[in-house]
Order: structure tokens, then C-alpha cells, then sequence
């Protein structure tokens, strides 16, 4: 495909970021626009490196704005559209679900409006690239992976309104025939992202000697993959799907949570110069999340064969990594968790 102009949706976000970073650095005739809302969790701190290249460009913008997103395709005439805006947080969802309504769904489907619109010469010649979330499939036992046929079965209002928008996807594809693609990835972890999330909170947490929250028994299993990865994932998908396909995207790289904080704790000690156990001792268990997903795993083995993509990086050494960033982005870390962030987290962890 000979896109010229995309619109990266939520680029000021965690995955945005690495993704328009990559789009940016490595198609210098692509004409790159990220459109973030900045909210809470958009920060073009994390763009500051590409901000200045001329393939570049920023718009403020909501997604919940039909009008806005309906004159920003006029303007612009995109050839194609990622779509990683979104409200991202579980428990934000569980306290705000309506929130998530409005962006995850009225917002997708007022990108897929605006599209339907400016692409309708040949819908053949345009892309719709939905970035989605493993969560839509709902909660595994003990066995079993997730792969693209795993009927959906969403438990949280986050990943209710992330199945609600995939499923618009597919309807604009099956209905208009519109060129619609979808990937549905399992959790990210690396640099940028947001304190939080398990692994940034807690990092946040063992730096600042303050207990770390382990909702539950910390039983539940997650899939983790290296952030950067996902954003190669989304180039090889984006570059060379077919019109209507879907990937799922993972490390193949499970862990409890707590054998996941055991081992950052271990990291932390070693870089922090803290004697072995000391940041272990953090270590709290608190009120389970509501409606809590005990295992997610994917099956990426049709990305793999189809299109090539492996994950690139061992979790141990990734962890690592993304353990330097933070403790070499103390700036980015305290600008991140001052003021608003507060707030929340003495809502959401003060009564657990
Ligand atoms: P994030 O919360 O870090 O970033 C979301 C971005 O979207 C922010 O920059 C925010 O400002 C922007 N945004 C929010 N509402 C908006 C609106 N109304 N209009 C315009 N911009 C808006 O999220 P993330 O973790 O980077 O996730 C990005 C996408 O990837 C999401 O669609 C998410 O569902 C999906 N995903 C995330 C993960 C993960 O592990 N984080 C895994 C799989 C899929
Ligand atoms: O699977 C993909 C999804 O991964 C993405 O779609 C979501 O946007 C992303 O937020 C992530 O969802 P999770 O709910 O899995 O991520 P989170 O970091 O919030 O939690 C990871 C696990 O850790 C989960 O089992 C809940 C647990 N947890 C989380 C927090 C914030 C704790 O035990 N304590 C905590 O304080």
C-alpha cells in the first residue's frame, strides 16, 4: 500500500508514541499526523525527539467531535487511519463506564463516519487500521490460548466498549466494503508508559518506598510484550493485511502477577543498590478488582506465518530496560505523577 498521509489516532500516548515514532523515523515520505486529545494520559513529552522532522505533524483533537474529526478529513485527505486513541485503564472503566462509551465507541465510530465519507471514490485505495486489546476475548483458565476465531466474551466496561468498536470495524467492512483491518494485542510494557498500569506503578512505588498493590492473590496471568514490538507488529499488519483480516499480537511470554513484581523487585534492588529482598518487603495485597480476568494468553501464530513478525526481546531483558528508562526519566515520572494523578490514586487505592 502507497499510503501518503496517516492519521495516528491517541500518538500521544503510550503505544501511540512508539508508533509514530517508528512511522516517522522510518517513512520519511509518509506525512505523519497525530491527533491526540491529550488527556490524562496523552503526553508529547514522549515525542519530543521526532517533534521537529518535517513528516511530522500535531493535532489537538477530540474523536468524540464528529464535526472536528468530519473537517479534519476534509482538510487533510488521509489515506489511511491508526486508530489507538482510547480511554486504556480497567479500573478507570469500572468507576467511569460511560467515559469509555463515548471515546472507545462513539469515537471509533465517528473516525469510521468520517472515512466512509472522504474514501467513498474506492474504499479499495484507503485503509482503516483499529488497534484493539487481547481483552475483548474475555478470561482464560488454567489452558487454551486466544486466537483470531476465540469468540468474544468482553467481562470489563473497558473491554466491553473495545468489542463494541471492533465490531463497528467489521460491520463497516462487511456493509460498505471498506478496507478495515484489526489487531488485537495482549499487555504492553517499555518506556512511556503510563504510572498507572501494574508494571509503571509499581516501579514508581519500589523508587518511593511506598507499598506496592497486588489486587487479589495475584494469581492472574498476563501476556506481556515489549512495547516496541507491538509497534512493528502494527507497520508489518498495517503494510501487508488483507481488506477485513485480523491479528492477534503477543509475547508468548506469561506471568503471574506476582512472579512478575517478585522479579521487578529483584531488578529494582540490584539498580537501586538496595540489599536483595528490600523492596519485596513492599509487597501488599489489597481488594481484587472487580470482575478481575484471571488469565489472558495469545496465539499470534497466524501474524507469525503469514507476515514473519516475532517478538524480538526476552522479558527479563526488557523488564530491565524499561526499568533504566524510568529511573533515567525521573522528570518525565514526577510531571506524570503530580497534581491529577494524586487524585486518582488515592481514589482507587485508599479503601482497597
Ligand atoms: P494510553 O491510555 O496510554 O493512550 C491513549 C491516548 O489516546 C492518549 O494519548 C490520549 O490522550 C488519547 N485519547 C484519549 N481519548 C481521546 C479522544 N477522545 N480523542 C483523541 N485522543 C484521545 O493507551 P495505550 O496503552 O497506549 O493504548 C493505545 C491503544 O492500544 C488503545 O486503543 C488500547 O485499547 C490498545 N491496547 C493497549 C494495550 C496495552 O497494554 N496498553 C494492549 C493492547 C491494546
Ligand atoms: O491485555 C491488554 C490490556 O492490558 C490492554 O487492553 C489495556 O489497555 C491495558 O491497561 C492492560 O490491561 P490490564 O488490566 O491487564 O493491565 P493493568 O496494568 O491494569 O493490570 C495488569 C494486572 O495487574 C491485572 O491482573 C491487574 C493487576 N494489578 C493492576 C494494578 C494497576 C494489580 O495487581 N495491582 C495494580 O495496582
Amino acid at each position: 500500500m502507497s499510503s501518503k498521509t496517516i492519521i495516528i489516532t491517541g500518538g500521544a500516548g503510550f503505544i501511540g508514541s512508539h508508533v509514530v515514532r517508528r512511522f516517522v523515523n522510518n517513512y520519511p515520505d509518509y506525512q505523519i499526523i497525530n491527533l491526540d486529545k491529550l488527556t490524562y494520559a496523552g503526553n508529547l513529552e514522549n515525542l519530543r525527539d521526532i517533534e521537529h522532522k518535517p513528516n511530522y505533524t500535531f493535532v489537538k483533537g477530540d474523536i468524540v467531535d464528529a464535526a472536528f474529526i468530519n473537517g479534519l478529513f476534509a482538510a487533510e485527505k488521509p489515506d489511511a487511519i491508526i486508530h489507538l486513541a482510547a480511554e486504556s485503564h480497567v479500573d478507570r472503566s469500572i468507576t467511569n463506564p460511560t467515559e469509555f462509551v463515548m471515546t472507545n465507541v462513539v469515537g471509533t465510530v465517528n473516525l469510521l463516519n468520517a472515512a466512509r465519507e472522504a474514501w467513498k471514490d474506492d474504499y479499495s485505495k484507503y485503509r482503516f487500521y483499529h488497534v484493539s486489546t487481547d481483552e475483548v476475548y474475555g478470561a482464560l483458565g488454567e489452558t487454551g490460548m486466544f486466537t483470531e476465531a476465540t469468540k468474544y466474551d468482553p467481562h470489563s466496561p473497558y473491554s466491553a466498549s473495545k468489542a463494541s468498536s471492533d465490531h463497528f470495524v467489521r460491520a463497516y467492512h462487511d456493509t460498505y466494503k471498506m478496507d478495515c483491518v484489526i489487531s488485537n494485542c495482549s499487555n504492553n510494557y517499555g518506556a512511556n508508559h503510563f504510572p498507572e498500569k501494574l508494571i509503571p506503578l509499581s516501579i514508581n512505588n519500589i523508587k518511593n518506598n511506598k507499598p506496592i498493590p497486588i489486587y487479589g492473590k495475584g494469581e492472574n496471568v498476563r501476556d506481556w510484550l515489549w512495547v516496541e514490538d507491538h509497534a512493528r507488529a502494527i507497520d508489518v499488519i498495517f503494510h501487508n493485511a488483507k481488506a477485513g483480516d485480523t491479528y492477534n499480537i503477543g509475547g508468548h511470554n506469561e506471568w503471574k502477577n506476582i512472579d512478575l513484581i517478585r522479579l521487578l523487585c529483584k531488578i529494582m534492588d540490584k539498580k537501586l543498590g538496595r540489599e536483595e529482598g528490600t523492596s519485596e518487603k513492599l509487597i501488599t495485597y489489597v481488594t481484587d478488582r472487580a470482575g478481575h480476568d484471571l488469565r489472558y494468553a495469545i496465539d499470534s501464530a497466524k501474524l507469525q506465518k503469514e507476515l514473519g513478525w516475532t517478538p524480538s526481546l526476552q522479558f527479563e531483558e526488557g523488564l530491565e530496560k524499561t526499568v533504566d528508562w524510568y529511573l533515567q526519566n525521573e522528570e518525565w515520572l514526577e510531571n506524570v505523577t503530580s497534581g491529577e494523578y494524586m487524585k486518582y490514586y488515592e481514589n482507587q487505592y485508599a479503601t482497597r
